[in-house]
């Protein structure tokens, strides 16, 4: 396998070629998705839901993304590693908005970063294309206005709010992201949005029809607090949960009866 960077993803477009893509907050996690081949690592702001318990992904810090982001760079090889702009650090001014991918970059060791929003945060993206940074916009479900939405409900459900997201997406495109997340909205408006963009969708509760997919790997993994729902759209490949419960309880046990440690596990 070799590096991959901005220009093999979105060549993967030109090719037709679908792009996996999942989040990563830790280097062994990283390690291993590397190891297994995923293209994409996103350190998304998500691990203040998954990671650190914060009930929406509104109090992550650029600093907390920076930590997150150091060590899924140890983890990896080959592949891109793109690191989530957090709420608050590209919405005041555009100055902000470099500086903070500016760190992401030089601190993080991300290779591209994200940002939410669409004709909203389009200056946003263009000041931090413009200094080389490359940029993955995030239009729809876009989770830093859970306020806003009231709660995390499916977007562009109706002719004219559907509108609204395909015009988003092109000022995205315009604004010179090299792909687009699009989160939460029905399958066919993310068809019509993937067939009518030259840069790749990465979709998320989005349906079959983008360029790519990317899930949490928290809930790909079913490492999931037992009182968190998980998501329609989540295919739960693995229930890591259940797994470590399983291990846990056998070592407590172990413990309590004296089996562990034995001979083998002592000098
Ligand atoms: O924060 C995140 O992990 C994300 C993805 C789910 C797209 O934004």
């Amino acid at each position: 396998m070799k590096k991959i960077t901005v220009l093999d993803i979105m060549k993967m477009k030109q090719e037709g070629r679908k792009i996996p893509v999942l989040t990563a907050y830790n280097f062994y996690m990283s390690r291993i998705l590397d190891d297994a081949g995923i293209p994409m690592v996103l350190v998304g702001d998500s691990v203040g839901m998954v990671e650190a318990g914060y009930e929406n992904t509104l109090p992550v810090t650029v600093d907390e993304i920076i930590y997150h982001t150091r060590a899924v760079a140890r983890g990896r090889t080959n592949a891109l590693i793109v690191a989530d702009m957090p709420f608050g650090s590209y919405q005041s001014t555009i100055i902000d908005a470099r500086q903070n991918a500016a760190r992401l970059i030089k601190e993080g060791g991300a290779e591209a970063v994200k940002v939410e929003g669409g004709r909203r945060s389009a200056k946003a993206i263009q000041a931090i294309v413009e200094m080389d940074v490359p940029v993955m916009g995030h239009i729809g479900l876009t989770p830093q206005s859970v306020h806003k939405m009231g709660g995390y409900k499916v977007q562009g459900k109706n002719k004219s709010a559907g509108e609204t997201l395909l015009e988003d997406a092109h000022a995205v495109e315009k604004a010179g992201a090299f792909s687009i997340v699009l989160e939460g909205i029905p399958a066919a408006l993310a068809k019509e949005i993937t067939e009518s963009l030259s840069i790749p969708t990465i979709g998320i509760g989005a349906g079959p029809f983008c360029d790519g997919q990317v899930l949490v790997v928290n809930d790909m993994l079913g490492l999931h607090q037992k009182d968190m729902r998980t998501p329609k759209y989540v295919k739960k490949y693995a229930d890591l949960q259940n797994v470590i419960s399983l291990a846990v309880g056998e070592f407590i046990r172990d413990v309590e009866e004296g089996k562990f440690p034995s001979k083998e596990h002592s000098y």
